[in-house]
């Protein structure tokens, strides 16, 4: 599964997610002078904001159109799979936002975030949590099946309980202190075929562009009664996982 993302595109649509993203920064509270990680910052929106308040930062993100676009923002960035990092005991605090779903292996990188705090360090962060985007998927998925194209293997989203959630933490040596389950949904100004043109991609790994455009056309007829109102505004169906973890 691979994915894919273009930073027009992200900038374009998804601008609510680092918006949407303030909200968690609180929950992290920034110190002037501590060290911090944005893990999968992407093109740094909200990086910058916590260099802003004074802090140390650096992000961390795979995807290179990303990391550029941070980069520009005159941020530092490591190029590096959240799965494969590795740096002992070296930040105050490690933050994600709307990132950690997207992570094949999340133990694995909640063990690299626990290993690379610094003792009574924090981690906080934001992401889809269990029943996120259902109504999305469940037409992406529909979409693939009626076109005769293949399923993905593996779901390829995270999207945990917070009770899964916990255990991941606590397996890590963590103390949960903060761990909250809410339904949010959140409005597409630009609408729902931008949003599906941005987050698709691991859904349709290899298939060709017409094919792609396809599921796009059949999905949006199908959430258009669930998603979209009579005025015409556009919500995606978001449940979100908050967490604030402690390293003893
Ligand atoms: C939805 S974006 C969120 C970006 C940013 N945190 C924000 O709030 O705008 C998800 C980001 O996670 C990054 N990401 C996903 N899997 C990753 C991995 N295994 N290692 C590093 N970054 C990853 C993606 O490249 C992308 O930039």
């Amino acid at each position: 599964m691979t994915q894919q993302w273009k930073c027009t595109d992200y900038q374009t649509y998804a601008d609510f997610v680092p918006a949407l993203g303030v909200d968690v920064l609180g929950l992290l509270n920034p110190q002037t002078g501590e060290k911090i990680l944005d893990l999968g910052c992407g093109d740094g929106a909200l990086t910058s904001k916590i260099l802003a308040l004074g802090a140390d930062v650096v992000g961390l993100d795979a995807a290179d159109e990303l990391a550029t676009a941070a980069e520009k923002r005159g941020l530092s960035i490591l190029r590096l799979d959240a799965h494969g990092f590795s740096m002992p005991c070296t930040f105050d605090a490690v933050f994600s936002n709307a990132a950690m779903h997207w992570m094949h292996s999340p133990e694995k990188v909640i063990a690299n975030v626990a290993a690379s705090l610094k003792p009574g360090g924090r981690f906080v962060a934001e992401q889809g949590g269990f029943g996120n985007v259902a109504a999305l998927s469940t037409a992406i998925l529909a979409a693939l099946d009626a076109m005769n194209l293949p399923l993905p293997e593996k779901f390829p989203w995270d999207f945990p309980t917070p009770e899964q959630q916990t255990q991941r933490l606590e397996n890590a040596g963590l103390r949960v202190d903060v761990m909250q389950l809410f339904y949010r949904p959140t409005p597409l100004p630009k609408g729902i075929k931008g949003w599906l043109q941005t987050f698709i991609s691991p859904f349709v790994d290899g298939a060709s562009e017409k094919d792609r455009e396809n599921v796009i056309h059949h999905a949006v007829r199908w959430l258009t009664p669930i998603l979209k109102d009579a005025s015409g505004q556009w919500m995606a169906d978001y449940v979100r996982l908050r967490y604030r973890a402690t390293k003893p």
